[in-house]
């Protein structure tokens, strides 16, 4: 590893490198060369920026989804273009990844307008983790649907297990048994329908004998 303490120009040198295999097309060298630049100096700013500019425009996702990862994870505190980005009181507190996409907003609009970004990245560069927003997402889809399960049609929440020691006489719609919380009175959804079936019959009665009042 090349001493990280020379010059700073140095390592400019090895930016602009990979900036003309990227300008000349010749991706899978200009990818190299970035690469480089940032696992050689990993707190270079200006290396981060300009090789998220590149991936942007002609890398994938995930290749995108990478060099950010690896930005954030090098928390990068120096270089010429990075520093005026940087301390901008606005972007003082701001996330690493947030710094990251003002500087390319910034340094590379062309690059950063040039497509709509992966939802992914996108989220990524809000300083989110799409992965844990996803896992958020899908554990809510989850419980809303558990919800839904012990809900009867009246929108009322039954519960599904009521544990009691000793058999308390019969409950219509429950069944008193043995079963996986332990023992207690057990939602029977057989008798729920039956339940149902009865207070039908019964409210048919009912209008009877109001109709007959009449
Ligand atoms: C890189 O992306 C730009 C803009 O979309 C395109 O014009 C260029 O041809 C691409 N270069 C390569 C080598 O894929
Ligand atoms: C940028 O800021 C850092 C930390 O504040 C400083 O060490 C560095 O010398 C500054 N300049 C450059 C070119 O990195």
């Amino acid at each position: 590893m090349l001493n990280p303490h020379f010059p700073i120009f140095v390592w400019h040198v090895i930016i602009a490198v990979a900036k003309l295999f990227w300008r000349d097309g010749k991706n899978a060298k200009a990818r190299k060369w970035f690469n480089r630049a940032v696992t050689l100096n990993p707190r270079l700013g200006d290396a981060w920026g300009a090789y998220l500019a590149f991936e942007l425009e002609n890398g994938t996702s995930h290749e995108q989804r990478e060099v950010i990862r690896k930005c954030v994870d090098a928390e990068p505190n120096q270089g010429l273009e990075w520093n005026k980005t940087v301390k901008k009181v606005a972007n003082w507190r701001a996330k690493w990844a947030v710094k990251l996409k003002r500087f390319v907003e910034e340094v590379y609009p062309t690059e950063f307008n040039a497509k709509p970004l992966n939802r992914e990245v996108e989220l990524l560069l809000q300083g989110e983790d799409p992965y844990a927003a996803m896992a958020t997402a899908q554990e809510e889809a989850a419980a809303e649907k558990d919800e839904l399960d012990i809900k009867d049609e009246g929108g009322v929440k039954q519960e599904s297990f009521e544990p009691a020691t000793t058999f308390q006489g019969a409950k219509p719609g429950w069944c008193f048994k043995m079963g996986m919380r332990g023992l207690g009175y057990y939602r029977d959804p057989k008798q729920d329908q039956a339940i149902k079936g009865e207070v039908k019959q019964e409210g048919k009665a009912k209008v009877k004998e109001e109709d007959e009042k009449k």
